[in-house]
């Protein structure tokens, strides 16, 4: 039994149920000791790679620049070959870092696909309506794919994806990064575990927070559901497959209600203008002033590709303020995404869950509530009390990571196991699964907005007989 192994395994969590905090805690420590990989979530599957997997980064923007980092961290197991985005900056960013030669640098995703093929795999990481093309091209060209999330904007194209990436045999991995969280992982661990009996309902939170809500569902890229994606895919797709994979069953029905209360024409505060940088009369008082997150707080600022001398900062910031979205008004948008939503769902097996998103909220960081024939638990994405009904003993779990948990990167290394061993059972997220936490979103949304209860079509009744 490898130390991964015994230190969590069940009887020994039983006995010494404290220790497992404390292990979680100390890991590095205890790594060191017993020459071990310092990631506690190590999977045995893994090998060591005799060449790094060669990726085209498509999109080298945010979430681009974040799995790209990858490479620079793990030389060994991924390099970045080449780079395609529209913007010169940020094209360059990745060309310098990766060291990648002009011939391998393109403006535009299309160009990627006019050479023969020359890498092993490529990250999809454009925006929202800019998916589906590049990762069809991608799986007819015959390499393997990280494809961010939404799969797509609508069915249709999450369907036609799903049909190619079955067709061509290809790893399509989606960027559903909570899998990875170890705070996910390891509950998914003690669920499967049988700890807490048999799963009866369960409720799950996701609190936006409410600057981050206005940075990007109302100012930002994701603020219309029609020129992007509605927030349940945008935002909570991420949810819907968290929920799926614990619970473990397909989802059979959703319903769904929800609305935008706040950030609207209406709530304008008298004195406010179009602009925070117009002469606001309201802005010191305002909890959105762009002035105060951007400029005096200089948060979130990773939408505005900055200069490297910072003693530019502030008249660069105010001037983004002036001319681009996020210096406009909250309440004088043109958004239209749901600040609340619940969704309940019922899956096949009888399990129900309570799905709220909530935008204003102080506070990031998932909550969950799992309810069992045995034992519950209480959850906030950083640590997790499990109680057992008979004993009223109490077992914790600890670890404090980043607002994706710690997914990101071990998505990616994931992936690159997955490529390197041509294997889509050693990603959790690959789009056989992952497109189910869609379907569940589109039902959602279309309840929402039909005061419907619809019924989840899945994939093995539907997608795979029209597949042939
Ligand atoms: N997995 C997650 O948790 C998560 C979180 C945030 C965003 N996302 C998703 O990731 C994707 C990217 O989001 P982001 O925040 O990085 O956006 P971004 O705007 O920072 O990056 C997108 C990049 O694509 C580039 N691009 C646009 N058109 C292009 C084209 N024709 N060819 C090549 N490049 C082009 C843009 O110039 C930009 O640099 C979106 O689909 C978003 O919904 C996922």
């Amino acid at each position: 039994m490898s130390l991964r192994q015994f230190i969590s395994s069940r009887k020994f969590l039983r006995s010494f149920d404290i220790i497992k905090e404390n292990v979680s805690l100390k890991w590095k420590e205890v790594a060191e000791l017993f020459n071990l990989h310092e990631d506690v979530f190590e999977n045995p599957r893994h090998i060591r790679l005799k060449k790094p997997v060669s990726v085209i980064l498509i999109g080298a923007g945010h979430r681009g620049g974040i799995y790209a980092d990858y490479a620079v961290e793990n030389p060994d197991e991924m390099k970045i070959v080449s780079v395609s985005d529209i913007n010169v900056k940020r094209r360059n960013t990745i060309k310098k870092l990766h060291n990648i030669s002009d011939t391998y640098c393109y403006s535009n995703w299309q160009d990627v696909f006019k050479v023969p093929k020359f890498a092993d795999a490529v990250i999809i990481a454009t925006p929202d309506h800019l998916h589906t093309q590049p990762c069809l091209a991608a799986l007819e060209a015959g390499y393997d794919v990280l494809l961010e999330k939404p799969i797509a904007p609508t069915e249709e194209e999450c369907r036609l994806i799903y049909n190619k990436a079955q067709a061509s045999n290809n790893i399509v991995g989606v960027c559903h990064v909570l899998r990875y969280s170890p705070y996910f992982r390891e509950l998914k661990e003690v669920l499967d575990a049988g700890l807490i009996g048999n799963i009866i309902s369960l409720q799950h939170m996701e609190p936006i927070e409410q600057i981050h809500m206005s940075h990007s569902y109302v100012r930002g890229k994701w603020r219309n559901s029609k020129s992007a994606t509605p927030i349940l895919l945008a935002k909570s797709s991420h949810d819907t497959d968290i929920i799926r994979w614990l619970v473990n069953s397909p989802a059979k029905d959703v319903h769904c209600f929800g609305n935008l209360k706040w950030f609207t024409n209406i709530n304008a505060p008298e004195g406010s203008t179009e602009r925070c940088t117009d002469g606001c009369k309201v802005e010191s008082s305002c909890p959105y002033s762009a002035l105060q997150i951007y400029l005096r707080d200089k948060k979130r600022l990773y939408v505005f590709d900055m200069p490297e001398n910072k003693s530019e900062w502030d008249d660069f910031i105010l001037e983004k303020l002036k001319t681009t979205d996020y210096g406009r008004c909250v309440y004088r948008m043109d958004n239209d995404q749901p600040d609340h939503l619940t969704v309940n769902m019922l899956f096949e097996n009888g399990v129900t869950a309570a799905f709220s998103m909530e935008a204003h909220v102080s506070y990031e960081g998932r909550r969950t509530r799992i309810m069992g024939s045995k034992g519950d638990i209480v959850g906030n994405m950083e640590s997790f009390i499990m109680t057992d009904f008979k004993t009223r003993k109490q077992t914790s779990w600890k670890m404090k990571t980043d607002a994706h948990g710690g997914g990101d990167h071990r998505l990616v290394k994931d992936w690159i196991q997955a490529v390197a061993q041509k294997d889509k059972g050693l990603l959790s997220s690959s789009i056989d699964v992952s497109i189910e936490s869609h379907l569940m979103a589109f039902a959602a949304e279309k309840s929402r907005l039909n005061r419907t209860i619809e019924e989840v079509k899945l994939i093995s009744n539907e997608y795979l007989i029209e597949n042939g």
